[in-house]
């Protein structure tokens, strides 16, 4: 029997730490994030929902200097040092050629053939889901105590020749620094909208 939670709704302090008080960091402490960690952040957000289950998400990890250099080269000027200084980056990529592996992700039915001959289908599925898995890598960090810092300012082309190269069916979707962040970097809060104005019940 599959477990249910209607009647756990998560605490307020929980709520915050997910969205109501979390932030986006520029800056970090001097505490590092271990391997472990970046574990425990995947096998969280690998049980969130994907379209057929396609986990089309590749992501390369950028944690020693070297590695973090070579992404900070590819990105804009501000954004250098918001990777130089983290503890972690993960880069998010995808792979356009994700059916391969729906044999065993989605084992209940043929989804491999609905891709088969559509790259651009395919590419349209990679981004979209493999942009759901950032945003759940966020909520799994968020959820284990961590930080987060989302970046898109970078040359993608770049970031592709630099750490997708021995596999060009991969590009990058965006990248989001990881650690535990320093209060003094964060701006003022920008404005949320309230529900009705971009919302519609019909
Ligand atoms: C996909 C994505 C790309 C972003 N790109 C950048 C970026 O290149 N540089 C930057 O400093 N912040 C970037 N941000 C951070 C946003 O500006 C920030 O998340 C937003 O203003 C909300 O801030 P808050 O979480 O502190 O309320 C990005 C965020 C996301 C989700």
């Amino acid at each position: 029997m599959t477990k249910q939670f209607h009647d756990q709704k998560l605490s307020d302090a929980a709520l915050a730490q997910l969205f109501n008080e979390a932030r986006s960091y520029n800056d970090w402490l001097d505490k590092d994030v271990s391997d472990e960690q970046l574990v425990a952040i995947y096998d969280l957000m690998k049980m969130a929902p994907t379209s057929a289950n396609m986990q089309p998400a590749r992501i390369v990890w950028a944690k020693s200097d070297e590695a973090k250099q070579k992404l900070a080269d590819c990105a804009m000027d501000d954004n250098k040092p918001k990777i130089q200084n983290a503890p972690v980056v993960a880069i998010i990529g995808y792979d356009i050629d994700f059916h391969e592996e729906l044999p065993w992700l989605f084992p209940h039915t043929d989804a491999k053939s609905w891709f088969e001959g559509d790259e651009t289908g395919r590419e349209e599925g990679a981004f979209r889901n493999s942009a759901l898995q950032g945003a759940y890598l966020m909520l799994a960090a968020r959820a284990l105590g961590l930080d987060c810092g989302p970046m898109s300012g970078f040359d993608p082309e770049a970031v592709n020749e630099a750490f997708f190269a021995d596999n060009t069916r991969h590009r990058t979707n965006f990248i989001c620094a990881i650690g535990y962040g320093d209060p003094a970097s964060i701006f003022g809060r920008s404005p949320r909208p309230d529900f009705k104005k971009f919302n519609r019940v019909v």
